[in-house]
């Protein structure tokens, strides 16, 4: 049950909506007050009495019921007790209805969310760059899904532009065709960077014509190009696959080569499009921007062209409530002028479309491991954390099996937790060592308490599990935990951010082992508080994981 609405249905303030109470009510800051509080300060005003006075109104005239067993009044305030065994048995039989799904809703129910993420340049490096947008948008696409969203999970691929003119040019002079085979995206790009480093004049202009033929269509330039997108993205779903990625579409620039003539046509219509020094623009003067350039002055498309056809190509095609693009904040201008110019042509839904900005990562060694202009692969930063990872293991845990699957679990999860644990637009440096924090705010610290909680269900060795008993402190304290997670869901969808779930990971393993130390759990006092016990390891169980699953991180069996 959702407390919150279920006392803003309740609690009567004139002048005031349920919304609003619902949304005033707050969990105080120590147990000790309440469950949960309503602070009426705010009320004050529209009511021309004190915050004291109508505290007191409101507690006295609360409708007893079996749900809440107390409304008092203090200072201000009113702090609600909730009858703990019915709350408990709330949250953990619910848990137990919606298993690995926990925190599923209906809020989104008919409606349908595009997410651009990850989006990677063809035969281009995947870089520690990459890991942001990857893992947010990745986590954000499960996390409308527990809420009901239909999600579309689109990689707009960087594939179109000068690079693929000048490595066919550099394929050619310097390339072999087994080789680039078994070298994969390495080779393609070590033939890339060998084309900026020697490339002369000749070697550009030849560049230019076989980035033109590329365009108008010739087969065996095409061939070219489609073998290097091909080693990309077989590269880059290996990645994908072992970060637990996924899309729906793959349309990337390329795709919109033919899709944008109308929308260039529906700009000149509606008179938005001018001509400045030889370019097609939407002037945005206006707007505090400079202008949008549709067309560069040879006639040529620009990045903004294709991601205007994308937006007009992806309402029409998904007929979406909400287009995230989940983008580093080095786009943010170019985000503002595209939705601008969408707005200007009329479209109600360009309120619809959210730049989720985030900042940048960088590594710790970061000095050592960039080199000169050498850029860090994400594939490396992944492999080494995996390495330590095993390190750690074999020290911990000598005999433990399945060593190399357990490393994996927890070295991606370190990676990609390291990722989404702080607010997105913080720029970020990555530590491994930090990341691998057994006691730290990590995923490795979550994940090491579902191995504990395993463990303590498994020692069980099959007593029996369930009932209900009076939660104490420690238990109730956590029981309320659990109760937060569908709360966290819709909070982090809200703001877009999965560090809500990240954090909500972090704060309820913390809440699970105060329990664990607090409260003798196979060794109870009675087979009735053993089972009771038992039956709360396994919701936390299930609510960890499903917490985790929403960021893309597994649970490793024992660690
Ligand atoms: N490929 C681009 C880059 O690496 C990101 C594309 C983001 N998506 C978009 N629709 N513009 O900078």
């Amino acid at each position: 049950m959702d407390y919150k609405s279920y006392l803003a249905e309740r609690v009567q303030i004139d002048g005031v909506t349920k919304e609003e109470i619902a949304e005033t009510i707050a969990l105080p800051p120590d147990p000790a007050l309440g469950d949960y509080s309503l602070p009426c300060f705010k009320f004050a005003k529209i009511l021309r009495t004190s915050p004291v006075r109508i505290a007191e109104a409101v507690a006295a005239s609360y409708p007893a019921d079996g749900v809440i067993s107390e409304a008092k009044a203090v200072n201000g305030y009113v702090n609600f007790r909730v009858d703990r065994k019915g709350y408990a048995e709330g949250v953990l039989s619910r848990i137990e209805k919606e298993g690995p799904l926990y925190g599923s809703s209906k809020e989104g129910e008919g409606k349908t969310v595009c997410i651009d993420y990850s989006s990677v340049n063809i035969a281009k490096p995947f870089h520690i760059g990459h890991l942001s947008t990857t893992v947010l948008g990745g986590s954000l696409y499960r996390i409308f899904r527990r809420l009901g969203y239909h999600t579309v999970g689109i990689n707009h691929l960087g594939d179109y532009g000068t690079q693929f003119g000048k490595l066919i040019c550099a394929y050619r002079r310097w390339g072999d065709r087994a080789e680039v085979e078994k070298g994969g995206i390495h080779a393609i790009n070590a033939l890339y960077v060998r084309f900026n480093e020697e490339a002369d004049e000749a070697m550009e202009n030849e560049a230019r014509e076989y980035s033109r033929l590329i365009e108008s269509g010739d087969r065996e330039a095409n061939e070219l190009f489609d073998r290097f997108k091909d080693i990309t993205l077989r590269y880059v779903k290996g990645i994908y696959e072992r970060l637990h990625i996924t899309f729906d579409s793959y349309a990337g620039e390329s795709f919109y080569l033919d899709k944008m003539q109308p929308v260039i046509d529906e700009l000149k219509e509606k008179g938005l499009l001018e001509e400045s020094r030889g370019a097609q623009v939407v002037d945005l003067e206006k707007y505090g921007m400079p202008p949008f350039i549709v067309l560069r002055s040879d006639g040529a498309s620009l990045y903004g062209t294709r991601d205007l056809a994308a937006a007009f190509y992806r309402k029409q095609t998904y007929d979406f409530d909400k287009c995230l693009y989940v983008v580093a904040y080095q786009q943010n201008l170019h985000f503002k002028q595209l939705f601008k110019v969408i707005e200007l042509m009329g479209k109600d839904w360009a309120k619809d479309l959210v730049h989720v900005a985030y900042g940048m990562v960088s590594l710790e060694d970061g000095a050592m491991a960039t080199r000169k202009g050498r850029v860090v692969w994400l594939e490396d930063v992944i492999s080494r954390c995996v390495n330590k990872a095993k390190e750690i293991l074999a020290e911990k845990n000598p005999d433990l099996a399945n060593k190399d699957e357990v490393a994996e679990t927890v070295g991606v999860g370190a990676v990609v937790f390291g990722a989404l644990y702080n607010s997105k637009i913080k720029d970020i440096v990555f530590s491994y060592d930090k990341a691998l924090n057994f006691d730290g705010e990590t995923s490795v610290y979550v994940q090491y308490t579902c191995a504990r909680a395993k463990s303590v269900l498994a020692k069980a060795d099959g007593a029996k599990e369930g009932g209900m008993l009076p939660p104490g402190d420690a238990e109730f304290e956590l029981i309320k935990a659990l109760g937060a997670f569908p709360e966290a869901v819709v909070q982090a969808a809200k703001t877009y951010e999965p560090s809500v779930v990240a954090r909500y990971a972090v704060d309820t393993a913390q809440k699970f082992n105060k329990f664990y130390i607090d409260c003798k759990i196979v060794q109870a006092e009675s087979e009735e508080l053993r089972a009771f016990r038992l039956r709360l390891t396994r919701a936390t169980l299930t609510t960890l994981a499903a917490a985790l699953s929403l960021l893309g991180i597994g649970v490793p069996e024992k660690m």
